[in-house]
């Protein structure tokens, strides 16, 4: 069997990667220093697969450790997926973010070429675009991220593509995340944070009565209804991307590519809070609030690229993703 190591593997998306890898034959390995996550989700996956896991508890700056992982196993790929990934906290405190991901990212580069490990998936985000006035986004574009994690992800896109041609060997794949909500049918792991900033789970809890009334940032961007438009994406769609990016360079001597995860479908914020009332019985209550600052108005991708070099397509509706979302909440929070 092909072992797989996914760093951050017991986050959100990284979870939801790790059950379609053990359903799909692969030996994983996760490792995760859960600054971002709980080790409830370990058990979670378990349940869902019925497959064991190694789990190593382990933070990707610590470089000898990391190494002596590397030592004791023989990876076929590295999915990576750890990094900090909060846009406001990112502004705040811009050195946690380049300490935190793009030294973990060197030392998992260096880890990959010292144990002759040639397979890369790199987590990357829609945030690497920036605020560009053409849409859909194309990944032929140009990258100019407007805040220091959108940056982080960049300047690691930059060092693969460095890495590659030193050694053309490689098989190196970008996937830029546009926004990944909902949950696992099974609803035993979602988006499962304290204080969720991003727009989904902030709905589902005030669907659930956890969080009073949702604050809707701006009201007067130049969409349909004047409310912000991003390209949501069902979390188990993206994970089975991921699938189909590792099938991609197997058997490579030698790939680099990057493509976006995402519908090429944009809902305003107003489209979101609709939807889940048609689902919850209009539980949801907002109020109309200042801008948030950073906010690009609009937002979703061309998955084009995707859909005919990967044979891979978003099939869950917004719908879907807002049922997972109320039905994880329900159960988890
Ligand atoms: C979506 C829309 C808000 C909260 C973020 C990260 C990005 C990526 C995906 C990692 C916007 C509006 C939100 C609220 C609101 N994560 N909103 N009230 O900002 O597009 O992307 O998640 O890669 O890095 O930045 O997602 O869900 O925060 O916002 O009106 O309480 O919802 O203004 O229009 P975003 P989001």
């Amino acid at each position: 069997m092909k072992k797989i190591l996914l760093t951050g593997g017991l986050g959100y998306i990284g979870s939801h990667t790790a059950v379609e890898l053990l359903q799909n034959n692969y030996d994983i390995v996760i490792i995760d220093n859960l600054s971002n996550s709980r080790l409830e989700v370990k058990d979670s996956i378990k349940q869902i697969t019925n497959k064991s896991f190694k789990f190593i508890k382990e933070d990707l700056k610590n470089k000898e450790a990391l190494f002596k992982v590397f030592e004791q196993e023989n990876f076929y790929a590295v999915v990576h997926f750890a990094a900090s990934k909060a846009v406001g906290e990112s502004v705040e405190n811009p050195l946690k973010y380049y300490n935190n991901n793009i030294i973990s990212s060197i030392n998992l580069l260096e880890a990959m070429k010292k144990y002759n490990v040639k397979n890369l998936i790199f987590s990357s985000s829609a945030c690497v675009y920036g605020d560009l006035d053409d849409l859909p986004y194309y990944e032929s574009m140009p990258t100019t991220p407007t805040n220091p994690y959108g940056r982080t992800k960049y300047f690691i896109e930059e060092i693969i593509k460095d890495v590659y041609t030193a050694d053309k060997t490689n098989n190196f794949v970008i996937l830029r995340y546009f926004n990944p909500v909902g949950a696992h049918d099974s609803f035993l792991i979602g988006e499962d944070c304290e204080k969720p900033a991003n727009l989904m789970p902030l709905v589902a809890r005030a669907a659930t009565g956890k969080l009073g009334k949702l604050k809707v940032f701006g009201d007067n961007y130049n969409t349909p209804d004047g409310t912000g438009v991003r390209d949501y994406i069902h979390v188990v769609d993206l994970a089975k991307g991921h699938l189909k990016a590792l099938e991609k360079i197997a058997d490579k001597k030698g790939f680099l590519n990057t493509y976006n995860l995402g519908t090429g479908v944009g809902y305003s914020v107003l489209d979101l809070i609709n939807t889940f009332n048609e689902i919850c019985g209009n539980k949801v209550k907002y109020e109309f609030a200042e801008r948030r600052a950073g906010d690009a108005p609009v937002s979703y991708a061309s998955s084009q690229k995707a859909e005919k070099e990967l044979n891979w397509k978003a099939t869950r509706s917004l719908k879907d993703m807002c049922e997972s979302s109320y039905q994880f909440e329900l159960r988890n929070n």
